[in-house]
């Protein structure tokens, strides 16, 4: 959806801000993805529910036949509500509950992606008390450093996450020798928002020396699942709507050594979804400070915290008003009233710290955007905001949770 092209007049019925998606753009993400696909044999997408867990998102992604890589057991629900096959869905994190683990024996997900040694003992137990076996890949931390924000790379021999290499030996005897455990392969997932493709080669060496060490040591590979990361363009969302997803594909073509029957996984999340969302808000109030002028705007980090919490940056964009016509009225409150759109473009941009109303210095969206004339009551598009955006709301300061808007069909 290119500048502009935002149906604004359809909005003033939507309760302000709300999450606006553009469901044509979702579905030729989807379609291009499983283009790109086609091109290596036996691959499986698992789309990563954290990323955007609105209904509507996940049915269009479970109607594209992909599968679900989720992070608890609300997600999994999500995930088959939606219309995920429970053979389809993969279960990661480091703190799996019991409810969550027995949700998971129960419905007949695909992988547990185990983390800890402790964790391996639990779902054992609760398997072998069900007599059945549970599916099981370890998730290797490969200490690979990814070029993104620090909060976001999880493939550091530092992180939480995964079996650090010099445990795998261990786990991998533990793992073959507990009677309610089916090992299926290894998982990896190093971080976040990356658009340097070395980052995924390094990825591939390791993975293709972990393989080489357990052949030669007479231990099974299994299946590989190469998790997600994926990064977008924040900075052009209307020229480079999609991901790079032929070099990221042909990365994994061209780096990864298979297996004969091998099957490789992927997780993405960000890059599915990111691009199709914006976040629409109102502005409320234009004020002067003493060396800046701020847009207040109703929407906050309570709806988008991605600004507030890693400094991330998304577009802004002015899109007006409804009311921007010669009979423009004039809002309670307007003190300039409302200009007509022609007059209104004719006028220089300014700089603005475009910010919220929740009580807290950081709930601030950007900084001196320079952005047309802004007025009480013209929209503002936050563009890119479509992952980790919704799904990462919160009720802080008793803030309803964002509404949504569906525009287009996926057609997948
Ligand atoms: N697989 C695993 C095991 C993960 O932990 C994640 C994301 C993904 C797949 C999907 O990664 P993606 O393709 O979306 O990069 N809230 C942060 C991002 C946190 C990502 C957590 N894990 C943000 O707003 O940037």
């Amino acid at each position: 959806m290119l500048k502009g092209n935002f149906p604004i007049e359809q909005f003033v019925t939507q309760r302000t801000p709300f999450y606006y998606y553009d469901m044509e753009l979702l579905g030729q993400t989807l379609r291009t993805i499983r283009q790109e696909m086609s091109l290596m044999p036996d691959c499986e997408m698992h789309y990563a529910v954290k990323a955007n867990f609105n209904p509507r998102i996940l049915r269009a992604i479970a109607a594209a036949g992909f599968g679900a890589d989720c992070v608890s057991g609300g997600e999994i629900k999500a995930a088959l509500a939606a219309g995920f096959p429970s053979g389809k869905i993969v279960f990661a994190g480091v703190g799996k509950s019991d409810e969550e683990i027995v949700l998971g024996l129960e419905k007949g997900i695909s992988r547990f992606n185990v983390e800890s040694a402790a964790e391996l003992e639990v779902i054992n137990a609760f398997a072998a008390a069900r007599g059945v076996k549970a599916p099981v890949s370890i998730r290797v931390n490969p200490d690979i450093g990814a070029h993104t924000h620090a909060n976001i790379t999880t493939g550091l021999a530092e992180n939480k996450f995964g079996i650090n290499l010099e445990q795998l030996d261990e786990i991998m005897e533990l793992v073959l020798s507990l009677p309610a455990i089916e090992y299926k392969g290894l998982h990896f997932h190093i971080g976040s928002q990356i658009t340097d493709m070395s980052d995924f080669v390094a990825l591939c060496n390791r993975i293709n020396n972990i393989q080489d060490d357990f052949e030669h040591k007479g231990v099974p590979v299994g299946d590989i699942n190469v998790g997600g990361g994926l990064g977008i363009n924040y900075e052009h969302p209307n020229h480079l709507p999609l991901a790079d997803f032929h070099s990221y594909f042909e990365t994994f073509r061209r780096h990864l050594v298979r297996r004969h029957g091998q099957t490789l996984h992927f997780e993405l999340g960000r890059s599915i979804v990111a691009p199709c969302g914006s976040l629409i808000c109102k502005v409320l109030y234009v004020k002067e400070g003493t060396h800046k002028r701020f847009a207040i705007v109703d929407g906050s980090m309570t709806e988008l915290l991605r600004p507030a919490l890693y400094h991330a940056y998304h577009r802004i964009e002015h899109l007006g008003s409804p009311l921007d016509s010669a009979s423009a009225v004039k809002q309670p409150g307007d003190v300039t009233g409302a200009e007509p759109l022609s007059k209104v473009s004719e006028q220089p941009e300014l700089l603005y710290d475009v910010v919220g109303p929740v009580c807290e210095s950081s709930d601030v969206f950007a900084k001196a955007v320079s952005l047309p004339q802004c007025r009480r009551g013209d929209y503002v598009a936050i563009r890119s905001a479509g992952a980790y955006g919704e799904s990462m709301s919160s009720g802080y300061n008793c803030h309803e949770l964002p509404g949504s808007f569906f525009d287009g069909e996926p057609n997948v």
